[in-house]
């Protein structure tokens, strides 16, 4: 893998890998039952957690289908862990990436997940050169929807029905965006090696 350009700053917050140090923070905010509510399993419990730790601590190679990079959010002038961001491989070949995001409701409410979003979306158009960018979520996750739509993310695809949260048939939205339409929006990715920048369609 390229190296990557961690940890990445934004205006508020800085996104780096994490280390066996975050398991606090990250078991507060992982074993919450509202956190866990639309991501169609349970809570963590702490062993999950620091089990977790050990496959986040470093970058993967970014050459499997399957691989995920999973960032710690941290207040700029903090260590202290209030969120995660996380880009997996869906298809190396294709270079289709996922993207999702999991913040401490006390560190809800700020923009701090839009924010955190829009640098890890850089970086899989960026150093990662993802193609094409979706997120999945459960449709009666609003807040998480609102994230997908102040990013611009397009919603794609609304599945019926397509997996099960205990007792409940869930539903969910596809959102997604391509490297040349958040080049327009955001500039600095560069173009899509694929196309060398040449045949750009105009964004709608
Ligand atoms: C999804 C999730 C990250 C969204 O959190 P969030 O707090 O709504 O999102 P943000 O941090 O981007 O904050 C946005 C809100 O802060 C507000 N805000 C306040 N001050 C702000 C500021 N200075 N800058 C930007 N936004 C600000 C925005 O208006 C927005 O409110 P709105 O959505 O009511 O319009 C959060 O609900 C979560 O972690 N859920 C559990 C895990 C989960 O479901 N993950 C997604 C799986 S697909």
């Amino acid at each position: 893998m390229t190296t990557l350009p961690l940890p990445l700053g934004t205006e508020r917050l800085r996104l780096r890998l994490f280390t066996p140090d975050d398991l606090d923070d990250l078991y507060a905010y992982q074993r919450l039952p509202e956190v866990a509510r639309h991501l169609f399993r349970p809570p963590l419990t702490r062993d999950q957690c620091a089990q977790s730790l050990d496959r986040r601590a470093a970058a993967p190679a970014w050459t499997e289908d399957g691989e995920a990079l999973v960032l710690a959010v941290c207040p700029k002038d903090e260590d202290r862990v209030v969120g995660e961001t996380v880009l997996k491989l869906e298809s190396a070949r294709a270079r289709q990436v996922e993207i999702g995001w999991i913040f401490h409701p006390a560190h809800g409410g700020r923009g701090y997940a839009t924010e955190a979003a829009r640098a890890t979306a850089g970086l899989a158009f960026g150093a990662l050169g993802a193609h094409r960018l979706f997120a999945r979520l459960d449709v009666l996750n609003t807040a998480s929807a609102r994230v997908c739509e102040r990013l611009g993310l397009r919603r794609e695809a609304h599945l019926v029905e397509n997996d099960l949260d205990g007792e409940r048939w869930a539903s969910e939205y596809v959102y997604a965006t391509l490297a040349r339409e958040w080049a327009a929006r955001e500039g600095g990715s560069g173009p899509d090696p694929l196309t060398n920048g040449l045949d750009l369609p105009s964004v709608p």
